[in-house]
């Protein structure tokens, strides 16, 4: 049977919408969230839309996915430039993880330009806003349809 897609959001994502609209636009987690619901629907998936600022929690579902997911659709937030132990949960993993983040981390300051991460994820989309959710979603169909 077919096992969701865990789609995965670290620190500050909860504040969507209000955080900083000039980098990560207006729409909310919860509109996020709907976004990928209806992506997901129409491709024949589920998924599993989670939000935590805590570290250890993010590591623990990540874990789950490993067993209870067919894929990983992750945005760490700034864990991504800083969490070994998020990229080490993520190598544990065999299903396929795509790393997805609003803004484009290349565009601002360095210490954004690199992703732990990026080293566990079949590939990265950043930089199209919440847009982006949606095409980590079709890659993930995609890469699971071949699988
Ligand atoms: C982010 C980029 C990170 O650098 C930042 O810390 C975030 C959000 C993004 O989605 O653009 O919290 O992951």
């Amino acid at each position: 049977m077919a096992k969701p897609i865990f789609i995965i959001n670290g620190p500050n994502l909860n504040l969507l919408g209000s955080r900083e609209p000039e980098v990560y636009g207006t729409e909310t987690l919860a509109d996020l969230e709907q976004r990928c619901a209806r992506k997901a629907d129409a491709l024949g998936l589920a998924v599993d839309f989670r939000q935590s600022n805590a570290e250890g929690e993010l590591v623990a579902w990540i874990q789950e996915a490993r067993s209870n997911g067919d894929g990983i659709i992750v945005n760490a937030g700034a864990y991504s430039h800083t969490s070994i132990a998020m990229l080490d949960a993520l190598l544990a993993c065999d299903v396929p993880v795509v790393e997805v983040h609003l803004s484009n981390i290349f565009t601002r300051e360095p210490f954004r330009h690199h992703s732990y991460v990026s080293a566990a994820a079949k590939g990265v989309i950043c930089g199209f806003g919440g847009l982006g959710y949606e095409l980590a979603i079709e890659a993930l169909a995609s890469s699971i349809s071949n699988a």
